[in-house]
């Protein structure tokens, strides 16, 4: 696992030099799910895939950009599923973006994930990375062209932010109730469009709820279980936080039928997603 949190480090620098320097129009094409790629999509990705594939632990590799699982040494041991730049529609107008890292042993699902990680491109280089059962853990990017590391994150058990993605237009009337309620109890909006800082902020500044709903345009969600629901559950879940479906269930409990399934998904401290069962009438699930 360490070596695999040792290549995205080396991975890190990289793509931040990408983004930072290289061309941000689209490419002509469309990836699995059907979102226009941009050329940095395709450039991270070629540049993850290349330097995940040196690492002979690493049996497959399934990407957010590709339809397909690729085979990468037979007797590897883990899965790598990953979104090479999340946060694409919000590169051109300069807000952070990140990659994220599900680490699977066996047959990707909730309960074979091991390991996450994300690095988030900012003003500063950063990665956060999550081991099961272990610890979430902070990374800075510094002078000396090395992370290091700053500290173990816990989150407290209320927090004063909320972060409510989808259409509001199209939220059922559960879900507008509930971030009502929120901001009536005196929460403050914080949104960027990209689930990655948006995520950061929640988890750094110790407690809060990042939403994105079932709701009548997307009854499934839009965020990608493999690839960007669990392994922030993961990372949530390890820094004492809670990350759930709309049914209340764990989100590390569920189990995706397909790579590319999207599914609703809920990160917070533990008072607003308490909150958030009893207004979905699903407080005994989970
Ligand atoms: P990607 O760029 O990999 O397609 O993902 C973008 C995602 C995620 O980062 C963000 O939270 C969400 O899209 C925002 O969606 P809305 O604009 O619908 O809120
Ligand atoms: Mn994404
Ligand atoms: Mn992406």
């Amino acid at each position: 696992m360490l070596t695999i949190f040792e290549k995205i480090k080396q991975i890190a620098p990289e793509i931040d030099k990408m983004i930072k320097e290289e061309d941000l129009g689209y490419s002509q094409n469309c990836n699995a799910t059907g979102d226009e790629q941009l050329k940095l999509d395709v450039a991270s990705d070629k540049l993850i895939e290349h330097r995940l594939k040196e690492l002979s632990l690493v049996k497959a590799i399934i990407s957010e950009e590709k339809e397909d699982v690729i085979p990468v040494h037979e007797n590897g041991k883990y899965t790598i599923c990953y979104d090479p730049l999340d946060g694409s529609s919000i590169v051109d107008v300069n807000l952070s973006v990140g990659s994220i890292f599900g680490i699977y042993e066996g047959e990707p699902s909730g309960d074979t994930l091991v390991g996450a990680a994300y690095i988030i491109y900012g003003p500063r280089l950063e990665m956060i990375t999550a081991v099961r059962g272990k610890h979430t853990r902070h990374y800075k990017y510094g002078n000396s062209e090395l992370f290091t590391e700053v500290c173990d994150i816990m989150m407290k058990d209320k927090g004063k932010i909320c972060a409510p993605g989808g259409t509001q237009k199209y939220w059922y009337p559960e879900h507008k109730e509930f971030i009502k309620s929120l901001f009536d109890e005196g929460y403050r909006l914080r949104y960027s469009g990209g689930m990655v800082p948006d995520l950061h902020q929640v988890l750094l500044k110790g407690g809060g709820i990042f939403a994105y709903p079932p709701a009548e345009d997307k009854p499934k969600g839009k965020l990608r279980a493999l690839f960007e629901a669990l392994p922030f559950a993961l990372i949530f879940e390890s820094a004492g936080g809670m990350a759930i479906d709309d049914k209340g269930e764990r989100l590390l409990d569920s189990s995706p039928k397909h790579h590319h399934d999207t599914i609703p998904c809920f990160f917070g401290s533990k008072y607003e997603i308490e909150r958030l069962k009893e207004a979905y009438g699903v407080a005994n699930n989970g």
